[in-house]
């Protein structure tokens, strides 16, 4: 392996996101979806030689951007895409809220998938709809396998529903949801005339891809192309997320156009350096993502050893397809708000009630090894030392 992921690199002080909740405490931060790692050497280098430039004035994507991303998009995900379905956007949370905002009007519904990363409860708000919440299936006596309830979507769907909020590879249960599950996805917002948002962040972080291929909405032909918005980023694979850049591939003209008015004038000009560094990855990164992946699949069968041995009390969702995300059952531990306790530990992970999950904690192991054995040896000294679970 040519990048050291067992490297720590210091980011108290950086202004992260993640560290600064607990700057000054002894809380590891296990919580917000970015990783411990610097980025790509051919992205910091990327980065740099558009730096070295020295002008740093509003920007548009460079000339040959959009043909990265789409020999990107038929070379990883066999997407046939134009160049004119893409939109760049400052992050897929906005994008979200911008979908929510271009079909319907004030008191319509939005549909999504519980338990679910957090701002797919919320974006409806910022277009005044209502939300609609169908919990997945989920086999709770084997403790694993994740199911879209389709049953359940259909009782729940209303004449005033316009948009289904669809996360693929999901967050957090880890799922890659399969080529027959999103084509009935598609089948089921074609039939209730919903606009088909596909959040695929995560899509270039599955863990055992010849396994559970990732199928793009993008992918698919027929009547679901006039009511679709798939939302893609560099950000998450390639640890970027703060540079703000991300993709919208919306294949009508129309759907386009409401999409951007969705964003008012709230969507400023995007960062010239993330292009280079977004350009960079796509293009360039391929070898890195290959070994970051061998490792985020050891942490995650690592972590998976630790908590079957050492905290049944906690059940880890499984199959982990995809993400550097743990989502684990902690109402096994007989404790109220289990996220606070593991603070209380020295451990800060994210808390289920955000995800409408009461009773679990999610745990980002997109960390050195060192680093997440911190986290596990925080986590069994709590549950042996406060815990009403404590063996004996
Ligand atoms: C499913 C999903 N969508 C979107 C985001 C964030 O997107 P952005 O930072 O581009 O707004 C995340 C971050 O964790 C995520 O997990």
């Amino acid at each position: 392996m040519s990048t050291d992921f067992d490297r720590v690199i210091e980011r108290r002080g950086t202004g992260s996101l993640k560290w600064l909740r607990y700057e000054g405490t002894d809380v590891l931060p296990m919580w917000v979806a970015d990783m411990d790692f610097a980025a790509p050497p051919v992205v910091l280098d990327a980065i740099r030689a558009r730096l070295d430039h020295g002008v740093l004035g509003y920007s548009k994507p460079h000339p040959g951007l959009n043909v990265t991303v789409l020999a990107y998009l038929e070379r990883a995900h066999g997407v046939k895409a134009e160049a004119e379905w893409i939109e760049w956007l400052p992050g897929l949370v906005p994008a979200k809220s911008m979908a929510c905002r271009a079909v319907g009007v004030a008191g319509d519904s939005v549909i999504t998938l519980t338990p679910v990363y957090p701002p797919f409860l919320a974006v409806h708000a910022d277009a005044e709809k209502r939300l609609i919440t169908v919990p997945l299936a989920h086999d709770e006596a084997s403790g694993g396998g994740w199911a879209i309830d389709f049953d359940a979507m259909e009782r729940a769907v209303r004449p005033d529903t316009r948009v289904f909020l669809f996360c693929n590879p999901h967050n957090p249960v880890g799922r890659v949801w399969s080529r027959a599950e999103v084509e009935k996805v598609a089948e089921f917002c074609v039939r209730h005339d919903l606009l088909l948002v596909s959040d695929e962040i995560h899509c270039d972080l599955v863990l055992e891809a010849e396994r559970t291929p990732h199928f793009s909405a993008a992918r698919l032909d027929g009547p679901i192309r006039d009511r679709l918005i798939v939302l893609m980023a560099a950000s998450k694979t390639y640890n970027i997320p703060g540079m703000a850049l991300a993709w919208a591939l919306v294949p009508h003209p129309a759907v386009r156009r409401r999409f951007r008015a969705g964003g008012g004038k709230l969507i400023p000009e995007l960062n010239p350096l993330s292009y280079h560094a977004t350009e960079a990855a796509l293009r360039d990164g391929g070898p890195w993502r290959q070994e970051l992946l061998a490792y985020l699949r050891g942490n995650r069968d690592h972590l998976a050893r630790v908590l079957a041995e050492r905290l049944p009390q906690l059940k880890l969702a499984w199959p982990l397809e995809a993400t550097y995300l743990a989502w684990i059952d902690a109402r096994g531990l007989g404790v109220d708000h289990p996220q606070a306790f593991f603070e209380k530990a020295g451990v800060g992970l994210s808390d289920g009630r955000d995800f409408a999950a009461p009773g679990w904690v999610r745990l980002n192991f997109g960390c050195p090894r060192v680093t997440l054995d911190e986290g596990l040896r925080r986590l069994v000294a709590a549950v042996d030392t406060g815990g009403p679970g404590r063996a004996g």
